[in-house]
């Protein structure tokens, strides 16, 4: 569900063409529909609603501190994976209290950071990191709220580079290993047990390896529990597909049903880390034909975003639909291959796609591309990364403006010893 559509032929953002943000902001720029984050932030959230949970957002998936800040706003937490994310999300006003921290590879900055601005919990991926984080809050007079991201091999049946919760993945610590790990981190003085964690991956589309890891979870629990180790937050990642193409991901209530009736009975907080399911389809790229081309064998429609804007196409083959601004019903289909200025022949957008006969100026939508969008954009080729807008019924505003060349180059340095 989402608030992009047509009206009389020209896309729509809620109330705003458009063709107008293209023309006041300029061209390639992310749009994101508030009606959309906040629709699916509420329905998300609610679909937990019957039980104590806190939903941490995932600010990987879309880091822009004005996003962050209306999911705060509407009694969101978040989950990060870095200083920088922590940074960003208490810029956005989101209390630290309300932040669980994962990521396989803190470093003793990032811990220190964490543990003064006093977060939830760190979600803890190994024994050494369980050790080094007992030593930097013994260093600073405090006790961490741990909890441990266990492992619960589970196939996610999703692409392998997101899927992270098989025993092949560098992620969590391996079930077999669990009970020691928090027989250890119990002896650990500035440690303190308060949860366990997991997350097993991405763009999941059915809900079974969710229920097959929690049931392990669970088993996990009592028994940590018999053993007198209080476990109040049970964190079970993110994950939740979007329909990209004709995926049929389950609904967030079938998910939160499924989910809760699994940990039936298990008197606990539970922790939500939903991101793509939140923003995936409230945000497009928005860009403008440059040429066209044909080759013996065919037919390229080239556009002013690439692959730098949006990885996904060629990092993980990734399906995009992509809408024309303006449908002209007069106009033929083609089978083209949407590609962006940049000097690589992995720099596409879609490949042997259905389009309607595009010409330079015209406008086109790529879908879906709130998730992982700008959030893994780059500076790839020296492109300044995109504006980002947010329309709001008939106003929109620009919540990240346009790197200039200049900020291309802002942070670095040329040595004396180098006479031009
Ligand atoms: N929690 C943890 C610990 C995670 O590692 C992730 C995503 C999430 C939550 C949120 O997962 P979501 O609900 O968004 O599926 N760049 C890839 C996705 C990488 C996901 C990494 N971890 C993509 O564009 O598909």
């Amino acid at each position: 569900m989402h608030h992009f559509h047509y009206v009389s032929h020209t896309l729509f953002c809620e109330e705003v063409p458009l063709s107008k943000i293209a023309e006041e902001v300029g061209t390639p720029c992310y749009v994101y529909s508030h009606a959309t984050l906040v629709h699916h932030f509420r329905v998300f959230d609610g679909a937990f609603s019957s039980v104590e949970h806190h939903t941490c957002f995932a600010v990987k998936a879309n880091s822009n501190i004005a996003i962050l800040s209306l999911f705060g706003s509407m009694g969101a937490g978040m989950d990060i994976v870095s200083g920088g994310e922590l940074y960003r999300a208490r810029k956005a006003g989101i209390p630290a209290k309300k932040i669980v921290y994962s990521g396989v590879g803190k470093s003793i900055q990032e811990i220190d950071y964490a543990l003064s601005e006093g977060i939830l919990m760190f979600n803890i991926e190994s024994f050494e990191e369980l050790e080094r984080i007992n030593e930097r809050a013994r260093e600073l007079g405090l006790r961490a709220p741990i909890a441990l991201r266990v492992n619960p091999d589970v196939d996610p049946k999703t692409h392998p580079y997101i899927s992270t919760g098989m025993k092949k993945n560098k992620f969590g610590i391996d079930m077999k290993f669990a009970l020691e790990a928090y027989e250890v981190a119990k002896k650990l003085d500035y440690i303190e047990i308060v949860g366990v964690d997991c997350h097993i991956g991405s763009q999941l589309t059915d809900v079974a390896p969710f229920v097959e890891a929690i049931g392990k979870i669970r088993e996990l629990v009592n028994e940590l529990r018999r053993r007198n180790i209080d476990i109040r937050y049970v964190d079970i990642g993110g994950g939740l597909g979007i329909t990209y193409d004709r995926e049929e991901p389950p609904h967030p209530m079938e998910y939160a049903e499924a989910v809760l009736n699994a940990m039936r009975g298990l008197n606990c907080c539970f922790i939500l880390e939903p991101g793509r399911v939140i923003v995936g389809n409230a945000g497009i790229l928005l860009t403008k034909v440059l040429y066209t081309k044909k080759t013996p064998t065919k037919k390229f429609v080239i556009v002013d975003a690439a692959m730098n804007d949006l990885i996904r196409p060629s990092l993980y083959n990734a399906f995009h639909a992509i809408w024309p601004v303006h449908l002209d019903p007069s106009k033929e289909e083609e089978v083209v291959d949407v590609v962006g200025p940049i000097c690589e022949s992995g720099d596409f957008l879609a490949r042997e796609r259905p389009l309607q006969i595009q010409a330079y100026g015209d406008l086109l939508a790529v879908m879906s591309a709130g998730a992982y969008g700008f959030s893994m954009s780059s500076n790839y080729n020296s492109r300044p990364r995109a504006a980002e807008v947010l329309v709001r019924g008939r106003d929109y505003e620009i919540i990240r403006e346009r790197e200039s060349w200049k900020d291309l180059i802002q942070l670095e340095r040329i040595p004396k010893w180098i006479n031009l």
